[in-house]
């Protein structure tokens, strides 16, 4: 059977608008709030070198194979690795990958989709001018309250979600590309101005010192694999998100150059997120490893402090806001896309109901942070603590690891001469060496380390 070449859910119009809507699911909350985060909860450097490392070494590979599949199988994650497991005679639990990718998909989606609320939040008290020559204090105390408040939580989830809903049942396709091509450079000159900020503040040196000074001490085997779950979590890697997009990519797209692209998009985003965040941190006396509300109480100081600072406050988590939906419809295409191809269902019935559940599963998260903030579920992690846990940092890379597998070894050489546009015994030998090997290892020695430790 022939590779088909376009996808029933539509296509983007040129590469350059896969570009876009991959960008806009890579860059989002895991980069300027989730990252500055876990970057501070494990000591800094050290955390960061490896995320980079793994950036490089396994998620542009893993990143490509995506693509690469997704563009040759041209449906939704689970479809396409079943077909292409039939078409070239593998193994037909292959489709697992696709299955497990739902799973992660509807897990993120749950608790994102509560920390994108909280983002909203801040809109409005950002345009209230609550945060107007704030102290460390007030900052602290507003987050607080907020945390303490399950309905208040709730209420800005909910939303999150019917606005997440309300795009994802129009299509991915019309609706991302206008957004993006605005919100995106917008985010980038808010970024830079929150950059000059923490460039006047007295600790810009101590914030850049704590991100990259590489200390041997901080690292242990559990450091190393949430650094690795943050570059697959920040990428969209591991669970079919980049697959969906890469279903609805224009054969003549060149996959190397269009990677690389978005994963230095979205590295810059977080580094830029980090280098901001760490010095308002250090002025204020404020604690580095103070967990998920630290951008949320950093952040704020800064605008309260600047010239126009409820305005540009207010329109920064506006534009956080939009980089987080932008990747919440991408966690939800996957499903969205297999259940329209198998029940041949109205977009929009399917986006309510996988909104519903996803919704009912937040709810968990968003009693973590107060009525149940003593219960554990393993070990010291609340609710909240094991879904981010258990998706991000076992299901994402278990997923990008079997996915760099099947694009090196399940696919005979012309496809992948064919996809990566050079029919080359060399770029063969490079590709089957990158995702056929280094990246799956990788992964995998992370895991056993893990375990072993
Ligand atoms: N990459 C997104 C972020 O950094 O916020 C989150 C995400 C999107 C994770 C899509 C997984 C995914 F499939």
């Amino acid at each position: 059977m022939a590779a088909s070449t376009e996808s029933r859910h539509g296509m983007w119009s040129s590469r350059w608008l896969f570009v876009l809507a991959a960008a806009g699911s890579a860059v989002g909350l895991g980069n300027i709030w989730k990252f500055p985060y876990i970057t501070g909860e494990n000591g800094g450097g050290a955390f960061v070198l490896i995320y980079l490392a793994c950036v490089a070494f396994v998620g542009l590979p893993i990143m490509m194979a995506e693509v690469l599949l997704g563009r040759e199988g041209r449906q939704s994650p689970i479809n396409t690795m079943r077909t292409l497991a039939q078409r070239y005679n593998r193994n037909p639990l292959w489709v697992l990958i696709g299955w497990m990718g739902v799973l992660a998909g509807f897990l993120i989606l749950s608790y994102y989709v509560v920390i994108a609320g909280w983002a909203l939040y801040y809109v409005s008290e950002m345009a209230n001018g609550a945060f107007y020559q704030a102290s460390p204090e007030t900052a602290s105390a507003t987050f607080s309250r907020f945390q303490a408040d399950p309905l208040q939580m709730i209420l800005w989830q909910t939303l999150f979600m019917a606005a997440t809903v309300f795009i994802i049942s129009k299509g991915v396709i019309k609706g991302l590309e206008r957004a993006i091509r605005w919100f995106m450079p917008l985010l980038f000159l808010l970024l830079l101005l929150l950059l000059g900020y923490a460039f006047t503040t007295e600790s810009f040196a101590e914030g850049a010192q704590f991100m990259f000074a590489f200390n041997w001490e901080d690292v242990t085997s559990r450091t190393v694999l949430i650094a690795m779950g943050q570059a697959f979590f920040t990428l969209s890697l591991g669970m079919g998100a980049i697959m969906a997009y890469g279903a609805y990519l224009p054969a003549s797209a060149s996959i190397g150059s269009t990677v690389f692209f978005i994963a230095g998009l979205d590295t810059l985003v977080a580094v830029a997120a980090g280098l901001a965040i760490f010095p308002i941190v250090f002025a204020n006396g404020l604690e580095p490893s103070q967990g998920p509300g630290l951008m949320f109480v950093t952040l704020p100081l800064a605008f309260g402090q600047m010239p126009l600072g409820a305005l540009f406050g207010t329109l920064f988590f506006v534009l956080v806001s939009f980089a987080a939906i932008t990747s919440a419809i991408s966690i939800s295409e996957p499903a969205l896309a297999y259940l329209v191809e198998e029940y041949n269902a109205k977009r929009g019935r399917v986006a309510i109901s996988l909104g519903v559940i996803a919704w009912i599963l937040g709810i968990g998260t968003v009693l973590s942070f107060n009525v149940w903030a003593d219960v554990h579920i393993v070990g010291s992690l609340t609710f909240f603590d094991f879904v981010d846990y258990v998706s991000q940092n076992v299901m994402l890379p278990l997923g990008g690891m079997l996915i760099s597998l099947f694009a090196a070894w399940g696919l005979p050489r012309t496809v992948i001469g064919e996809q990566l546009g050079i029919q080359s015994g060399w770029v063969n030998v490079i590709w089957k060496l990158l995702c056929g090997v280094i990246a799956p290892l990788g992964v995998l020695i992370v895991f056993i380390s893990t375990i072993l430790s």
